[in-house]
């Protein structure tokens, strides 16, 4: 059925790191958006739109608010849902300590689904709309995923954790069942319904290289799958990786040795890369997940952001929570704490770019700009509506920011979850939150 929703349309067109903002930015003071058959159909003034459209089609006006593509969380962990704040020390006493004792749960295909049902929930209520999501070693945590992930009709991308070695027995596979069960979930979901398979090595250290091998095998013979890994993020893990791989000259080359990188390559972190590894990365089309809450909150470092989207090697970068390491499931947040990650990297993220970063940015590095991440005709219609009056702290700063920009910019500062008040998937409106008192629907 046809449908329409009226307010401020804000989306990007293009890349603001490289291209002015007047060819980028897509703004509608009074914009409509109509969707039929889980597509946008026409964007644009609503003056102009509504008198097309006739009397017959419901139009829900949303004030106070801001109509935005839905967020798009470029690397998350929804196995980790249950140990998002965890206290102590970096990356592989956290993965000891905490991740792989939560993980060895997901071997219940019903506790996968109760944890898949929450995460997904969770993300609903950022205004997140599509993830590319880790599950676990067990194949039943990624049946679990993507059948309530259809439940929902949700654009999401997800797959099973390759890992044989350095981990508990109970969490690790062997590079042949590695490969087997990888295929066949690839067979059973990806191209199903919105679902997309993403090959998932954890990362280097926990692969051997028989399983490195064949993780690469099994990537190239799925044309269209993603392939999701983890790499150079802290430097006890960059030090770990080249001690098991001693005949390759970086971290970045191990992947480029067993052919993991490319086109639909996303990788979590990046944060110590140095400039071959952004050439590598930029000449093999493969895409970093820049995750600021998690990189502070697991004392990883400071990524270059600027350095990554800009300049002759830049690289496809899309913004995501990394949770449970991430402290945020909120895209909002994530810009606020990339804000600040920047400024110590001499670099002013400005709001433009920040909300394009977690939009058609993250789009982008998913090669999937053609599709999401866009207000645009023929786009799949996942939207978030931003809510201005979301708090008595945000409406009231609000009335003192002057321009667009400004108002973007209070928003990732003092957004989260509670900024969003609805949640498209597919033209559906599936997740709703009242200004006032803060009840929610699903
Ligand atoms: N590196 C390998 N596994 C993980 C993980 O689960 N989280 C993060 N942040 N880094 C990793
Ligand atoms: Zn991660």
């Amino acid at each position: 059925m046809k449908k329409a929703i009226r307010g401020r349309c804000l989306s990007y067109r293009d890349n603001p790191f490289t291209t002015s903002l007047k060819d980028c930015l897509f703004y509608e003071e009074d914009g409509l958006v109509v969707m039929e058959d889980g597509k946008i159909t026409a964007v644009g003034p609503a003056h102009a739109l509504l008198r097309d459209l006739g009397d017959t089609v419901p139009v829900t006006r949303y004030r106070d608010a801001l109509i935005c593509p839905g967020f798009i969380d470029c690397h998350v962990h929804y196995p980790q849902t249950e140990i998002i704040g965890a206290f102590g020390k970096q990356l592989i006493d956290w993965l000891n300590n905490y991740t792989f004792i939560a993980e060895q749960k997901f071997a219940d295909k019903d506790y996968a689904g109760m944890a898949a049902e929450i995460f997904l929930k969770e993300i609903l209520r950022a205004g997140t709309t599509t993830a590319a999501v880790f599950c676990t070693v067990h194949p039943q945590s990624v049946d679990a995923f993507f059948e309530q992930s259809a439940k929902i009709n949700m654009r999401n991308i997800a797959g099973k954790v390759l890992m044989d070695r350095h981990a508990p027995p109970t969490l690790t596979d062997t590079a042949q069942t590695g490969y087997d069960q990888t295929k066949q979930l690839i067979e059973k979901w990806h191209g199903k319904g919105r679902a997309l398979y993403a090959v998932t090595p954890r990362f280097a250290p926990t692969s051997s290289e028989e399983q490195m091998e064949m993780t690469g095998a099994v990537w190239k013979e799925h044309p269209g799958t993603y392939l999701q890994s983890h790499v150079s993020e802290n430097r006890q893990e960059i030090d770990w990786a080249q001690e098991l791989f001693p005949s390759r000259k970086s971290y970045v080359d191990i992947y480029h040795h067993y052919g993991q990188l490319g086109p639909r390559a996303i990788y979590g972190h990046g944060v110590h890369f140095t400039e071959e590894d952004f050439r590598i990365f930029s000449e093999s089309g493969t895409a970093i997940a820049h995750c600021p809450t998690s990189n502070l909150f697991l004392g990883s470092g400071l990524f270059k952001l600027e350095r990554s989207m800009t300049g002759p090697f830049s690289v496809r970068t899309g913004l995501a929570t990394d949770l449970g390491g991430g402290t945020n499931f909120s895209q909002l947040v994530s810009m606020n704490e990339a804000y600040k990650i920047a400024q110590l990297n001499g670099f002013s993220l400005d709001a433009h770019k920040a909300f394009y970063l977690a939009t058609r940015g993250a789009a982008t590095a998913l090669y999937l700009e053609d599709s999401i991440g866009s207000l645009a005709a023929g786009h799949e219609a996942d939207l978030t509506v931003l809510d201005l009056k979301a708090t008595p702290l945000l409406a009231y700063r609000l009335a003192y920011a002057g321009s667009l920009e400004e108002q973007l910019f209070t928003l990732m500062t003092l957004g989260d979850d509670r900024v969003a008040k609805a949640t498209y998937i597919a033209g559906d409106l599936v997740y709703s939150r009242c200004s006032e008192t803060g009840a929610e629907q699903f």
